[in-house]
């Protein structure tokens, strides 16, 4: 024991009463290095202590700053400097679209930060032993007693003063408490051989651990009952038709739920007479009509409907739809065309929806009447 190191000398009481007033009466004598170890949290210790609060925050706020910065100073060199591209029209550097990123790195900076500062920093990692581990008073305080330590490195420290100090206090239980040798000398016990083979074993054991869930247990029973289901899969095979083909046709004749079938289909002459534009010709239905217009029906018709195809001979130029005959076709001649295509012009059913339809007829009614104006219209 003589040529040993001493740490600190610790003393243990049994009430949280007992240790709120040693721990005052350790304060009003001066001491600054010393600590308090009790089995749960006291209300009042921080007081007791005079502890200030955590500069871990500080840690957080710094950590959390420079993601904010970093990201944006990131975002704006990739964006409006080394790399600029115009996206929807809005500027380089439009910060409402950075703000997501931001965020994010602000919190994961802040977050994963404030844990690897607490871990290095406060807790001093790589090393990890402490003179307190591994002790009777460290066995006890985790369990039924309140402790107390004064370390050695305290500026007042006497052990002989601390422990009389100690026992006017009444603690049943005060002992010095020393350096272990090798402590003193091997500084980082984290890389010892012992410590680094736990920490390998821990990472092959949950690896294999993992790999051995993911890849067999999972496609045990119970855990694959989900997986096999009387069911047809889509595109499946099945024994039950004789086809083979899991997946069937609609029965004949069948109607998809509130949808009504073109009732007209190879007979314009009925869709002709019995279909009127439902739509009127407002500003909105104009303007959806040219929408859709331009969109569908101009690469072939042209903007103005004259034939003037922009396809460049990749496909058949279609007639005019200025003709005295499409100006002289009712509405329901154009919907079934439009419906149901007219020979080598394909049917765009599934493309417009009906109303889209009646908009771009009204449409072409307003293109005509600008190629064809009569006196009248200018009244
Ligand atoms: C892929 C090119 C193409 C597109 C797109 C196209 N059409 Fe046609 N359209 C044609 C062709 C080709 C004809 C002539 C078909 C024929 O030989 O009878 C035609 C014929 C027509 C006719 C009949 C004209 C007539 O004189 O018989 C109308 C009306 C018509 N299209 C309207 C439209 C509308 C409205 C759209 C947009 C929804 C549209 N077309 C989109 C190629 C197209």
């Amino acid at each position: 024991m003589d040529n040993k190191l001493l740490f600190a000398v610790t003393a243990l009481f049994n009430s949280p009463e007992e240790i709120l007033h040693a721990v005052r009466e350790v304060r009003l004598a001066g001491y600054t290095k010393y600590d308090v170890n009790t089995p749960y949290p006291l209300h009042g210790m921080d007081g007791a202590m005079k502890l200030k609060p955590s500069t871990l925050s500080y840690v957080a706020l710094v950590l959390g700053l420079t993601g904010t910065f970093s990201a944006l100073f990131f975002m704006w060199w990739v964006s409006a400097v080394n790399y600029p591209l115009v996206i929807g029209g809005k500027p380089y550097f439009s910060l409402p679209a950075f703000i997501p990123i931001t965020f994010e790195v602000t919190v994961l900076l802040a977050s994963i930060g404030t844990v690897v500062a607490m871990l290095f920093i406060y807790f001093k990692l790589p090393n990890n032993s402490y003179p307190l581990h591994d002790t009777e008073y460290m066995r006890s305080v985790s369990s039924d007693k309140f402790g107390i330590v004064i370390l050695a490195k305290d500026p007042l420290f006497d052990e002989d003063k601390v422990v009389s100090l100690f026992k006017d206090l009444r603690s049943g239980n005060i002992t010095s408490v020393y350096y272990e040798t090798e402590e003193i000398n091997v500084r980082h016990t984290v890389f010892e051989p012992k410590f680094l083979s736990f920490m390998a074993a821990t990472f092959i054991f949950t690896a294999a651990l993992t790999y051995f869930s993911l890849n067999y247990i999972l496609y045990w029973q119970p855990f694959n009952w989900m997986w096999f289901q009387n069911r047809v899969d889509a595109q499946s095979k099945s024994t039950y038709f004789s086809d083979g083909f899991g997946m069937r046709m609609p029965v004949e004749g069948s109607v998809a739920r509130g949808f009504i079938p073109y009732p007209y289909r190879g007979d314009q002459a009925s869709a002709s007479k019995y279909l009127v534009n439902p739509l009127v010709a407002s500003k909105e239905v104009l303007i959806k009509g040219q929408d859709k217009f331009n969109t569908f029906c101009s690469p072939c018709h042209g903007y103005f409907g004259k034939g003037d195809s922009r396809l460049r001979g990749q496909f058949p130029a279609p007639p005019s739809l200025q003709s005295e005959k499409v100006r002289n076709y009712k509405d329901g001649d154009i919907y079934h065309i439009i419906t149901v295509g007219q020979n080598i012009m394909p049917s765009y059913e599934k493309q417009i929806t009906r109303e889209e339809r009646w908009a771009i007829i009204h449409y072409i009614r307003a293109l005509q009447r600008s190629q064809n104006a009569k006196e009248s219209d200018v009244k």
